[in-house]
């Protein structure tokens, strides 16, 4: 048996921690080490934690009892904000009713529930619900779901996928693969056959508002690739209406509908990966009902439980899954073999349908759709700020371009993240931008708090 330190473990440790332990917690480096964060410069975290141990609201509270202002929803996740009764009551009703049942060979009716649910929310067409627990889960999911179709349907090499540059699909085989971060990819080498179409991010739609005049043409490359590949070789393309992690990458207009086009015109299938765009950040349910244009297959996850619970969903037409049912032999034998331990878990599904009740019976849409240009006009205003080169915004989310110092694009927007934090704020620092995605329900108020701090900050380095 390992030795465990007990002068670093807190005296309360079995009760729930609150600010005032929290600051006599002794954060060693040794207590720290056992820990292997995700996507985290461990050693620089590990040498001045940033710990959060409650949050409220649009409000975290950190170890040492200051109040940050969330600029980012949590991970893009907490929408209707921090700690919301509602959701809270139903995931603890749910814990002490049915904890877990199997998610293979049975069930429990919160799942179908939820699955009606996210068919009437989202766009026409989409029938069908697949439950995982992530949106990497998703993202793979709705890969092997692509490729098996097409070997279904008699056509097994339609394998290949288009993604895009600068698109971000989790992290798992698949989805990293069809990701176009960089720093994703180098080092883990060959995944699935995959090529990118080309970002949507031009230097001429600098400072554009909302959807960017210039660029529809960049969608033709998907028929250069065609030309390459033939389509009877390519399974699906799969992009984010907008690239979220990427930076707030939005679409120029037209885009969407020339790349829903192209996959009709080529029996390609077209996956919108919603992770982010999905559940309002849009100002509407899904992104595809924000621009217009309906995938074959869609991927949710983050803003379906308000974050409050892991999960995700990927939602098809029904062609699919007919496809799936006709060509499942015996009634007794599965017909997709795939699955997760954690599909449609009971609790993660009460706390998505409360988050949903409340995006609903709070009118969330709308009042998204209010807050939204008060948003675009404070972000705006950071144009000729210095070091700002670019801001993109749609919906509650934005990117802010940083330029950067030669050869190390991620510090200055890390060293702007580390200071708002520093003032009260959490913002996100990801490649060359700042990102934003305030809770749906944040205050004007505090819109021009977090902007006048990072106008601020970035003019002090
Ligand atoms: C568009 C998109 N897809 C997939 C993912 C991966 O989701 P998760 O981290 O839940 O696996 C993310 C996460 O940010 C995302 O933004």
């Amino acid at each position: 048996m390992k030795r465990i330190d007990h002068q670093h473990l807190s005296p309360e440790s079995a009760g729930p921690p609150h600010a005032l332990d929290e600051q006599t917690r002794p954060y060693s480096k040794e207590w720290l080490n056992a820990y292997w964060m995700p996507y985290t410069g461990n050693r620089d975290f590990k040498s001045k934690p940033r710990m959060l141990v409650s949050a409220k609201g649009c409000y975290y509270t950190t170890s040492d009892g200051r109040q940050v202002l969330d600029g980012l929803s949590g991970m893009w996740t907490s929408g209707l904000g921090h700690c919301r009764q509602e959701i809270t009551q139903a995931i603890v009703k749910q814990c002490s009713t049915l904890d877990l049942s199997p998610s293979f060979q049975f069930s429990q009716p919160l799942a179908f529930e939820l699955a009606n649910k996210l068919v009437e929310l989202t766009p026409e067409g989409l029938d069908h619900v697949f439950f995982t627990g992530s949106g990497s889960e998703s993202a793979d999911t709705s890969l092997k779901m692509a490729r098996a179709y097409w070997r279904l349907k008699g056509k097994a090499s339609k394998t290949r996928f288009i993604g895009r540059e600068k698109g971000y699909h989790g992290v798992n085989f698949g989805g990293y693969a069809v990701g176009g971060m960089a720093a994703n990819r180098k080092m883990f080498g060959q995944s699935v056959e995959v090529d990118h179409l080309p970002h949507t991010q031009l230097a001429s739609n600098a400072f554009s508002k909302g959807m960017p005049k210039n660029g529809v043409e960049l969608a033709d490359e998907l028929t250069r690739l065609i030309g390459l590949h033939d389509a009877s070789n390519i399974a699906a393309v799969i992009i984010e209406p907008f690239s979220g992690s990427g930076g707030v990458v939005v679409p120029p207009e037209g885009y969407l509908q020339r790349i829903r086009d192209i996959c009709s015109a080529n029996n390609i299938l077209l996956i919108f990966d919603e992770v982010i765009t999905g559940f309002g950040r849009c100002g509407a349910y899904t992104g595809a009902q924000a621009f217009g244009v309906t995938p074959d297959i869609m991927n949710v996850a983050k803003q379906i439980t308000n974050g409050v619970q892991p999960m995700g969903a990927v939602l098809t037409k029904a062609d699919l899954y007919q496809t799936f049912m006709e060509h499942g032999g015996p009634d007794y034998l599965v017909e997709f073999a795939h699955g997760y331990t954690y599909s449609a878990h009971p609790v993660a599904c009460a706390a998505a349908l409360a988050a949903l009740d409340l995006l609903v019976r709070d009118n969330m849409m709308e009042q998204i759709n209010a807050l939204a240009p008060y948003f675009e006009n404070a972000v705006h205003s950071l144009r000729g700020v210095k070091h700002v080169v670019d801001i993109r915004n749609y919906g509650l989310a934005c990117g802010i371009s940083i330029d950067h110092h030669p050869g190390e694009p991620a510090k200055r927007p890390y060293e702007i993240a580390m200071k708002m934090y520093d003032k009260g704020f959490y913002v996100r620092y990801g490649g060359d931008t700042i990102q934003l995605a305030p809770p749906f329900i944040m205050t004007r108020a505090q819109i021009d708090s977090l902007i006048n701090a990072l106008a601020e900050t970035i003019n002090s380095l």
